[in-house]
């Protein structure tokens, strides 16, 4: 028997939305309660199993398909994956979610103004000079989820709001045990 049931928490937001700052929040939160934790981020993963890909619709599929199929084998062996990618396309978002173990769609939310004024890693300024093209909500699309199951409106909630409330969210449904009373 399994000692945990496996899931996938898949994080889709713009970039500077704070899917690597809960994704990071929550991997801790979890290890610390004992649980098999893998954390799937773009920022990370594009850097190895899908160096090869770019950023047409094309390549953003194949990234998303691979890391699906990755978060797969382990949601269906009992490890917690979180996974943290800009996923902009709606179709591969449900391939994903067909593919995985308990699969639960968080919208990490915030307007794209609130991104662009973060602009965590500068990139926005580059895309709206021209410098970055297929950059998600400057000259890309994103298909915002339509039923989500968790929406962090992270412009408004503190990081540790939202981190509580997809906690909650895994208490609440079984995937994890809640926490002992110490
Ligand atoms: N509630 C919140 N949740 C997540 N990030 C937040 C929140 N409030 C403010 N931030 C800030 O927003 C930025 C999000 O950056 P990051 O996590 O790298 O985004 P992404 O991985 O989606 O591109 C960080 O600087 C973070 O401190
Ligand atoms: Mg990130």
């Amino acid at each position: 028997m399994q000692r945990q049931p496996g899931f996938t928490l898949w994080l889709t937001g713009f970039s500077g939305a704070g899917k690597t700052t809960i994704a990071t929040a929550l991997e801790q939160q979890l290890k610390a309660r004992g649980l098999y934790i893998e954390r799937l981020d773009g920022d990370t993963v594009r850097e190895g199993l899908t160096r090869d890909l770019g950023f047409s619709k094309e390549d953003r599929d194949k990234n998303i398909e691979r890391v699906s199929y990755v978060a797969k084998l382990l949601s269906r062996n009992g490890v917690g994956v979180i996974a943290a990618f800009i996923s902009p396309y709606r179709e591969a978002r449900q391939k994903a979610r067909q593919a995985c173990t308990n699969f639960i769609e968080v919208h990490v939310n915030a307007p794209l103004e609130v991104c662009m004024a973060r602009d965590v890693k500068g990139l926005y300024a580059k895309a709206l000079a021209g410098e970055i093209p297929n950059f998600t909500g400057v000259s890309d699309p994103y298909e915002a989820p339509e039923a989500p199951e968790i929406t962090l409106n992270t412009d408004r909630e503190s990081v540790e709001s939202c981190t509580a409330r997809v906690l909650e969210y895994l208490e609440t449904h079984v995937f994890i045990p809640l926490e002992q009373p110490v």
